[in-house]
């Protein structure tokens, strides 16, 4: 996190993550009273002091959903249908897998931390001084190692889902009838345990091989005892985060997002006597709905029309001597080269394809 201390000896925290911070509010204006089942949504930025990478920024966008008061599987199944429906929707279903895990109720993550410390606890000194310290507080973190050597020692170690209540299995299991009714495909992966220290049984995330190290898209969970460590009334909850900057790689890389932008009209503008006529056309062409590249270089017809050629626009507007003293304006169609004049009072009418 980054945590300074301001000017005036406070303590400021930039927010990592909303899923704590909805829970506050939801404490603090008591909305659980309002009904028994809550369902928010949030989109913003975040904060998160890490080493920068492809995909992982310090500052990022998130948009994500919260629903509060269900203990049941069918919530964790419609919040997990939510974000594969999102993903689905800007076209990434085929590049996209979900895991699933359930990481089981606080008795039965206790009874498997201990089995599994005392698994690594031979081998301890061949792990990195990260997994090291995870020993000491969150040893199931561990398991999210992407060291090999750390993998292979992990090999053998115990399933969590020999740990699971009657309960913990119970929820598991409708959770994935569930899904495969609605045709939502997933893997268990028994090692999503997650970054954040506040889940409970499911766990998820939604991953893609084209993002590399970094590869989820979308993360989230169930999170029955956080209302209550934060002080509220106890009251089970699941929900998702999705990274935007993650999903904007993700659909430039499918061809769905351009990284370049083109504009519908480029404007040339041939005589510097007309570039107060050629702003305010550009500006009614910008006011209906039209995107339009004008050139503020005064450059050379030549080099204009190179440009307007080199941008992608579907048109060029051409305002040369002539047309500016007949209130005109050449209209060139930058796919098949025909050009045509047009009374500058039509311009709007003429580009209404491109509306
Ligand atoms: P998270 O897995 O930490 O979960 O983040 C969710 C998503 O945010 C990730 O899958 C990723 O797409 C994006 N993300 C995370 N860190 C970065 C970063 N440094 N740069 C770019 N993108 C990033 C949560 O935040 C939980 N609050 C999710 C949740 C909601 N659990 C229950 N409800």
């Amino acid at each position: 996190m980054y945590t300074w201390k301001d000017v005036d000896n406070k303590n400021i925290t930039l927010r990592p993550e909303y899923t704590a911070p909805v829970v506050r509010s939801f404490i603090q204006h008591n909305l659980g009273a309002n009904s028994a089942l809550q369902r928010f949504y949030y989109i913003g930025p975040l904060f998160r002091r890490e080493r920068p990478q492809k995909g992982r920024q310090r500052q990022f966008n998130q948009f994500g959903v919260e629903a509060f008061g269900s203990p049941y599987p069918e919530q964790d199944a419609e919040i997990i249908s939510v974000g594969w429906k999102i993903l689905e929707d800007l076209g990434l279903k085929n590049s996209l897998s979900l895991k699933l895990n359930s990481i089981g109720s606080t008795n039965c993550r206790n009874s498997y931390r201990t089995a599994l410390k005392d698994f690594i606890r031979p081998n301890l000194d061949l792990f990195s001084t990260t997994s090291q310290n995870r020993f000491k507080n969150n040893p199931l973190r561990i398991l999210d190692s992407k060291s090999e050597s750390e993998k292979s020692l992990l090999k053998d170690a115990p399933e969590i889902s020999n740990y699971y209540s009657n309960e913990d299995a119970e929820h598991f299991s409708e959770l994935q009838k569930y899904l495969k009714k609605m045709e939502i495909p997933y893997d268990i992966d028994t090692r999503l345990v997650r970054g954040l220290d506040y889940y409970t049984r499911t766990t998820f995330e939604i991953t893609s091989d084209i993002l590399g190290a970094q590869d989820a898209v979308l993360g989230g969970g169930r999170y029955d005892k956080l209302v209550e460590t934060l002080g509220g009334k106890p009251t089970p909850a699941v929900g998702f985060a999705a990274g935007i900057e993650r999903i904007i790689i993700l659909m430039q890389n499918k061809g769905i997002l351009k990284n370049t932008y083109t504009p519908d009209i480029y404007f040339a503008c041939l005589d510097s006597n007309g570039l107060s006529v050629a702003l305010s056309l550009s500006k009614k062409l910008r006011d209906a709905g039209i995107t339009v590249l004008m050139n503020t270089l005064r450059r050379s017809i030549k080099a204009q029309l190179r440009e307007a050629n080199k941008s992608g626009a579907r048109y060029a507007i051409i305002l040369g001597d002539s047309e500016i003293k007949n209130n005109e304006i050449i209209i060139k169609d930058l796919k098949n080269g025909t050009q045509l004049k047009a009374p500058q009072s039509k311009i709007i009418n003429k580009f209404s394809d491109l509306t």
